[in-house]
């Protein structure tokens, strides 16, 4: 049922579930402190890259299904359900920064003037929706009023996506009459589709987000100690996620080695649960190894290149990918500033290469030494050696020929493991993927989702 709603918060989580709100029937109010941004958004910008987005928010907006406003007090007044989705980033000692969040439900209450359901989708430590509740009895029982939490799963790159085909929709909530209002929210991408609901109590809901994110990033952490592993041994990490995968226990999606982990998620998730624990006098030892081992992974890729051709001083180098994952121009945590900051620390000369995140990469790397080239063949031209860091669709496809035509060196360091190995060798390229040693040619192609069918095709 058509429901009018506010959306606090435009970023990454915010603007995706606004714009998804409104797509699917729901009358949406965004607000945003940010008035440039505000303004952008009504003009139909994005304030970042996410596919599918644009031509949504479009649709809804020439609709007049949403409107983008800073107006906190009005799009509370007009509103039966108010989700909020403002950041909360790490701090220094690895906790949570609240404050937009704990600014946000001030806002809310303070215009609180009728019953509502508030729905956190911010990522917050267990116990923070218990302790907002405490803290607004009064005004929350007044207007029997209620805060929920309902964690996103929303993945940068595949957003728009996941909104429309979420795995579960999980509602932390005390009162099964908010639970049924959220439930109903989202019922044209849930109910039609059988995904599952899980209702809980908001502390269990909130430790469900923590711990989907640790359990995701210790499989990836997991993966990249084992490729380690396999350099050494001479067994092939995508051959060893195949035979992993096929176990129905362990599934055979979130397994592919690469530069460690980035975004803005994984490690501040890991790092909030952990501080949480020591708060209350709990050591999360394993879980708080997962950050140790990632760190390790990022500089890899450079000092295997380093290993390959010797003393890096007056090398021209290549770095491919710039975004922390493809199908995104977000740097947060990516492999490339422990790379280039490394390259360029013993000498070598840099040229980096990104379909999106150039800009971004430029903004937060204050580093010299290096330079971003708007075309691929620019970065390579010359150049000794190459690495790619993000699995992007256009690296995935370079020719062995072009460059063979366009670098001087013969070294490639793939640490995603997503070149056509066999065609790069045949052009007398070595080829040092993650997670393997030398390439033999045992298949036509070495990308692992080739490897996986030949695998099982052939048992
Ligand atoms: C993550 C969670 O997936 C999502 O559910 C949550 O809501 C937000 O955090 P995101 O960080 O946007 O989403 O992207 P994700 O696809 O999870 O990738 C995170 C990092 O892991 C990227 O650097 C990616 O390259 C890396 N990764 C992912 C691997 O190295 N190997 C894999 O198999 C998968």
């Amino acid at each position: 049922m058509k429901k009018k709603i506010a959306v606090f918060g435009t970023g990454y989580v915010g603007l995706v579930t606004a714009v998804g709100l409104a797509d699917i029937g729901h009358d949406v109010f965004a607000v945003d402190i940010d008035r440039t941004r505000v303004k952008d958004l009504k003009k139909g910008y994005l304030p970042f890259y996410e596919p599918g987005l644009k031509k949504i928010m479009k649709t809804v907006i020439t609709a007049g299904k949403i409107h983008f406003s800073s107006e906190s007090d009005k799009a509370v007044n007009r509103s039966d359900v108010i989700f909020i989705a403002v950041g909360t980033p790490p701090l220094e000692d690895g906790r949570a920064d609240l404050s937009q969040l704990r600014n946000a439900v001030d806002c809310v209450i303070e215009d609180l003037d009728s019953s509502k359901v508030i729905i956190i989708k911010s990522t917050v430590p267990p116990g923070t929706i218990d302790a907002l509740k405490e803290l607004h009895s009064a005004e929350l029982e007044s207007t029997k009023s209620e805060i929920v939490f309902c964690p996103e799963f929303l993945r940068e790159g595949t957003a728009v996506h996941d909104f429309y085909h979420p795995d579960r929709l999980v509602i932390g909530s005390d009162s099964d009459t908010a639970a049924r209002i959220v439930d109903d929210i989202f019922f044209p991408v849930v109910g039609k589709r059988d995904v599952p609901v899980l209702k809980c109590s908001p502390v269990s809901a909130e430790m469900i987000k923590y711990s989907s994110n640790v359990m995701l990033a210790a499989r990836i952490a997991v993966m990249n100690e084992l490729a380690e592993m396999s350099e050494t041994v001479g067994s092939d990490i995508i051959e060893i996620a195949a035979g992993v995968g096929l176990d129905s226990r362990i599934g055979n999606s979130f397994l592919n080695a690469g530069p460690g982990f980035g975004g803005s998620c994984f490690g501040k998730d890991v790092s909030g649960l952990v501080t949480a624990a020591a708060a209350r006098g709990v050591e999360l030892g394993l879980i708080r190894e997962i950050l140790t081992s990632n760190d390790k992974q990022r500089l890899r890729p450079a000092l295997r290149l380093e290993k390959a051709v010797g003393s890096l001083r007056g090398k021209k180098i290549a770095v491919l990918g710039l975004a922390f994952k493809a199908e995104t121009d977000d740097v947060r945590g990516s492999a490339a500033f422990d790379v280039i900051e490394y390259l360029t620390e013993k000498g070598a000369q840099v040229k980096a290469h990104d379909p999106l995140a150039e800009y971004n990469f430029i903004r937060d790397f204050k580093k010299k030494g290096y330079s971003c080239t708007e075309l691929v063949e620019d970065a390579l031209k010359k150049a000794d050696a190459a690495i790619i860091l993000t699995e992007w669709k256009e690296y995935r496809n370079l020719s062995p020929e072009c460059l063979a035509g366009c670098m001087k060196g013969r070294v490639i360091i793939d640490s995603r493991n997503i070149i056509d190995v066999n065609a790069f060798r045949s052009e007398g390229f070595t080829v040092f993927g993650t997670g393997m040693v030398e390439v033999k040619p045992k298949l036509k192609s070495r990308n692992r989702s080739d490897f996986m069918n030949a695998a099982i095709v052939s048992m």
